[in-house]
């Protein structure tokens, strides 16, 4: 069951798919969004849903620094509605909670702040998040362990170092970055342009998701990464390298597009995740390398140019409103 607010960027053509094999079988979208809590309470009765996994959220961080406040509504109290619709449902006769259940909370480690150039965030790593967008995730972080802790709601909770694959929206750096190659549009760099991500194929994160869900016990938290630092300049030319190469582009005339713009306020400068416990504990480790993730997502732009049209023509917004029309 499916719970998306369809909001910019989501877009129902990427579960296509999914809808054609699943649909009212396995798979059931409901288009709604999780502030709504008789919708929510009422989705949860629908399915007896037994296990939630919150992946719903305002995620830019640019854009959390131009409008704080959807953030604050979806993130905080969007997860907060979410948490306690769950302990409505899951409320057994005696008022006890029920525990063969799960709330699995996504969050980020933009949580735990900024790096220096040494040192990786651990689960233990004091929260200090810097934009409107990490305080947001970390103000439903908090609330998502408080629920565990106060009422016995059984809670796992993962933070995640950036994600990058097919689908996903070209605002984030990678997608953007190959959109505008092939559109021999600039390539806006922010600052100095090295500031450090770790970056993780979007399968070894839901692979991870899996995991703790399969394994983990309840109230505890885990940090997901790639093990996979770039700055952002590097991976950049990386990317030039094998766009070009793909698309048949002059890779020297693409660097020529690079364009260094005024830098994003606050940005952090690094990030990087100790995932250790994950892996010692759960198991888990990642599936695919850096190398192989960015041919396939290069290759999955450059296949499914009628997805990467509908979005930059805002088609895919249209078709939204005529199947759902305005909620
Ligand atoms: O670390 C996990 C987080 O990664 C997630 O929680 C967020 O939802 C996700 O948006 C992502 O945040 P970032 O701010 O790191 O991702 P973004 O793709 O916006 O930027 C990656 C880096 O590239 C960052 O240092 C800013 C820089 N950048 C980004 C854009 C869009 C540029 O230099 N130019 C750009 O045009």
């Amino acid at each position: 069951i499916n719970l998306d607010a369809l909001t910019y960027a989501g877009n129902a053509a990427s579960l296509a798919d999914i809808e054609r094999q699943f649909g009212g079988s396995r798979y059931f979208f409901e288009h709604g969004d999780i502030c709504d809590r008789a919708l929510v309470v009422s989705l949860f009765e629908k399915y007896e849903i037994d296990t939630v996994v919150h992946f719903a959220a305002e995620s830019h961080v640019d854009r959390s620094i131009l409008g704080p406040e959807a953030f604050v509504k979806t993130n905080v109290m969007g997860t907060f509605t979410l948490l306690d619709a769950a302990r409505a449902a899951w409320k057994t006769a005696d008022g006890a909670l029920r525990q063969d259940v799960l709330f699995h909370h996504i969050s980020t480690d933009e949580v735990y702040g900024s790096l220096g150039a040494t040192g990786y965030f651990t689960e233990t790593t004091p929260y200090d998040p810097r934009s409107p967008y990490s305080a947001s995730k970390a103000s439903s972080d908090h609330l998502a362990m408080a629920y565990a802790h106060t009422y016995g709601l059984p809670v796992t909770l993962s933070n995640c170092s950036n994600n990058y694959g097919p689908y996903q929206f070209p605002e984030k750096l990678i997608p953007l970055m190959i959109l505008n190659m092939l559109e021999g549009k600039p390539l806006p760099v922010y600052g100095d342009g090295k500031n450090i991500r770790d970056w993780v194929y979007v399968e070894d994160h839901n692979n991870a998701v899996w995991a703790i869900m399969q394994k983990s016990v309840s109230g505890e938290k885990w940090n997901i990464g790639g093990e996979n630092e770039w700055e952002n300049i590097t991976l950049l030319q990386s990317l030039i390298d094998i766009v070009s190469e793909k698309a048949k582009l002059d890779p020297e005339k693409v660097r020529g597009t690079i364009t260094y713009v005024t830098d994003r306020p606050g940005h952090d400068r690094r990030y990087a995740i100790d995932c250790g416990k994950l892996k010692r504990e759960l198991g888990w480790k990642q599936g695919v390398s850096f190398a192989e993730g960015l041919e396939r997502t290069v290759d999955w732009y450059l296949g499914n140019t009628a997805w990467v049209e509908g979005i930059r023509s805002g088609e895919y917004q249209s078709w939204i409103k005529q199947n759902y029309g305005m909620r």
